[in-house]
């Protein structure tokens, strides 16, 4: 009683005094550690608790009475989003805050370019620390286990070291602008379908080696001051409040110091988001995602059920000091750090963003058709929806509202302008919405042809053309390249196939464009004559297309995931693996990894399986020769390099990969592991040598039972190519 009477005067007379400048958490040149316990020293518990909930749909509390400023969270990943009303999704109707639209995580992963992930962090944290945010919602970097996870488009592919390298530079970017990146989403959040009622079921070693890597880099290497936990559960326990994942391996092993952020409405549980490792409760409805009266915040479970626990001791003080702290210390580090002022919608963000779209770019196939020949006063006829169709707008959390968008037809028009026409045909009716949350993109997409019609419009068209350039492919509806929803499978929807088939039926030269953020089926490659890999570009995406197909532009980017033939080609064979079943005694339905750490072109190429296109993949419009691949011990290591050389005519770039194979193991491993990347630009005749380190972490399983990484001694190779099936070169080595 006593205590506490002593404990309450020491609050008030703290309360009382008022700030001075000498405050040391006032300082920004002081530590961070000092501004951090100064701050919390002069804190009520109500005040400490404040910080742990959100306050509106994007913000969550600072300490008012002290000057300490709230935290604006923003969406993420590929651009910032409007700002929303207060406890809305819609956005509110502000004249100033249409931004610049970045390129899809998943292009800027195919470009396999560290400098350009830089690049866009430092773009992006520029234009949330314009709009005073403080929190970024992104990157996001969950593995493609399955080509059907609606949010594909969302990630960076299905390598755990590609996705590693190219997240932290894109961290430092962004954190360089004092805005905290927040890495999403933590872990094994590999699916939209039941994402908040499916527990991951994952062994210790696929865990460690696919869906961990690429965090543990974004903590260690990176230095990410915030993470998400993601929707679903893992062993059972949702993960916004997972004890193993947060606070054994994210703060325990990997010694995060930062904020974890539930995603919106994945707090689930007031005893478990107390004590595990929960910092910040955001969302929409008190309980989780089930619905409750809105602006209700004072009912989160880390609002008011927090301080019941806080008060009668069923939730520790210190626990409530540690989250406290992390909060502060995102504070320190964000608005009340060192000062930024960004830059918003700036020609150097649209100028990044359109050489990032572009650079990102895959030739899948080519056989002399690009870059596009028109004759002087010829056709071009494009076909496809997506040559019109705007995409910035709409596929969840991640729709933006951008000051401009260059759709490919307006960009084909600008090109081609008094050299030809272009003429351009719909061919299939996909998605005719034009809305999302409010953002309005004004286009009219209402079509009152039938598709019997539409086909034969295009195949009219046709006849008289120089050259059909068929752009169409997936979109951001619901069941496509969309948050909230997978695929169904990977063929092309709405009839495309038969489309497809039927204008390269007519003889003439044709060049398919497939524009989507995940794998598609392609059973017509051989009948065209070119086809490229489009994502969703953001703002200057139909720029960057153009750059590509004129040759302004030579492509270079590679595909960060495989393209299978067929979805049944994949290692997810049973309702166990995907989507999950129900299992008698268990509340939530449950999912098993079951094939282990074979997802992907680890799958693939172990077990012979053939796709269409490899992961790595991706041609230019020169070719390139790699040769002299040699390999010596270098320290605890070994160093492998490996000569390039342009052979063509004109000036590109080609990405050397380095693949790692370990003969002879004690446990069944991929046949190849990517564990080196360089991306060489060479003019024609210009070689380069390039070498990659390889460390024993890189030649190491993940050993569960000793929970360690273990590097066999025995026989290695290292195969250098261009693609995960192009091997160019290999050398054997012995640890
Ligand atoms: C998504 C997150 C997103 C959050 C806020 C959630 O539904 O899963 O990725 O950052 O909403 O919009």
């Amino acid at each position: 009683m006593k205590l506490r009477l002593t404990l309450a005067i020491a609050i008030a007379v703290a309360a009382c005094c008022p700030k001075t400048k000498t405050d040391v958490y006032l300082d920004p040149s002081k530590p961070l550690e000092e501004r951090v316990q100064d701050a919390l020293s002069r804190m009520t518990l109500e005040e400490k608790v404040a910080l742990t909930h959100a306050q509106s749909k994007f913000s969550s509390a600072g300490v008012p009475r002290l000057g300490i400023p709230e935290l604006w969270h923003t969406d993420g990943p590929h651009g910032i989003r409007p700002e929303v009303l207060w406890d809305e999704w819609d956005q509110a109707g502000w004249t100033n805050d249409s931004c610049t639209a970045f390129p899809a995580l998943v292009n800027l992963a195919a470009t396999w370019d560290r400098e350009l992930s830089r690049l866009y962090g430092d773009c992006i944290g520029e234009e949330a620390r314009y709009r005073e945010k403080d929190i970024l919602l992104g990157p996001g970097i969950n593995m493609g286990r399955t080509p059907l996870n609606g949010r594909t488009f969302e990630y960076m592919g299905e390598d755990p070291y590609l996705a590693g390298q190219l997240v932290v530079p894109y961290i430092q970017g962004v954190q360089s602008n004092g805005v905290a990146a927040c890495v999403k989403h933590f872990a094994m959040n590999n699916q939209e379908v039941r994402r908040t009622a499916t527990s991951s079921n994952v062994d210790d070693r696929t865990m460690y080696e696919i869906y961990l890597p690429a965090f543990e880099a974004a903590v260690k290497e990176g230095g990410a001051w915030a993470i998400m936990g993601s929707y679903n559960l893992y062993n059972n326990q949702f993960n916004c409040h997972n004890k193993r994942l947060l606070c054994d391996i994210l703060k325990g092993e990997w010694g995060f110091d930062g904020v974890v952020v539930s995603d919106w409405g994945g707090c689930r549980d007031d005893d478990e988001a107390a004590a595990y490792g929960l910092d910040i409760e955001m969302g929409t409805w008190t309980n989780g995602l089930r619905g409750a009266a809105s602006d209700s915040y004072a009912n989160y479970h880390l609002a008011r059920p927090y301080l019941e626990r806080l008060r009668d001791g069923r939730a520790s003080v210190e626990g409530l000091d540690d989250k406290a702290s992390r909060v502060l210390r995102t504070i320190f580090r964000t608005s009340m750090g060192e000062q930024h002022f960004g830059s918003f919608n700036s020609p150097e963000h649209y100028a990044a963003a359109r050489k990032i779209a572009a650079e990102g770019l895959v030739l899948l196939k080519n056989d002399g058709a690009l870059p596009l020949q028109i004759p002087q006063g010829g056709k071009l006829l494009v076909v496809g929806e997506n040559a019109y169709k705007m995409m910035v707008v709409g596929g969840g959390s991640s729709n933006l509202k951008t000051k401009y968008e260059i759709i490919p037809l307006d960009a084909l028009h600008e090109a081609f302008d008094g050299k030809a026409s272009v003429v351009w045909e719909r061919g299939y009716v996909g998605d005719t919405t034009t809305d999302y949350n409010k953002v309005v993109t004004g286009q009219d997409l209402s079509e009152s042809r039938s598709a019997q019609q539409l086909l034969a419009d295009a195949i009219a068209a046709a006849s008289n053309a120089d050259c059909i350039l068929y752009i169409g492919g997936l979109n951001k509806s619901s069941g496509q390249d969309n948050e909230g929803t997978d695929r169904a499978d990977i063929v092309l929807p709405y009839g495309q196939d038969e489309l497809i088939e039927a204008l390269a039926a007519t003889g003439k030269k044709m060049i398919v464009v497939n524009i989507s953020g995940s794998p598609v089926a392609m059973p017509w490659a051989s009948k065209v004559n070119a086809i490229v890999q489009g994502w969703y570009g953001g703002s200057e995406s139909g720029h960057a297309l153009v750059d590509v197909l004129t040759g302004a532009v030579n492509p270079s980017g590679k595909l960060p995931f495989t393209m299978p033939i067929a979805l049944a080609d994949g290692p997810l064979k049973t309702e166990r693996q995907y989507p999950g079943i129900r299992e008698e005694g268990k509340q939530w339905w449950q999912e098993y990894y079951d094939e282990g750490v074979f997802i992907g072109y680890r799958w693939y190429s172990s077990k012979n399986v053939p796709v269409q296109y490899p992961f790595g993949y991706g041609l230019s419009y020169t070719t390139f020769d790699v040769s002299d691949v040699s390999v010596k011990r270098a320290g605890d290591g070994f160093k492998v390099s490996a000569a390039v050389k342009n052979t063509g005519s004109v000036p590109g770039a080609e990405v050397v990969q380095l693949y790692v194979s370990d003969v002879e193991s004690s446990v069944e491993r991929p046949v190849k592991e990517l564990k080196g990347f360089e991306k060489v630009f060479l003019q024609p005749g210009e070689s380069r040598k390039v070498q990659f380190t390889l460390d024993r972490r890189a030649l190491s399983f993940f050993d569960a039972d000793s929970h360690a990484w273990v590097a066999e001694p025995g026989e290695f190779r290292a195969l250098v190519g261009t693609s995960s099936e192009d091997i160019r070169g290999e050398v054997s080595f012995k640890l």
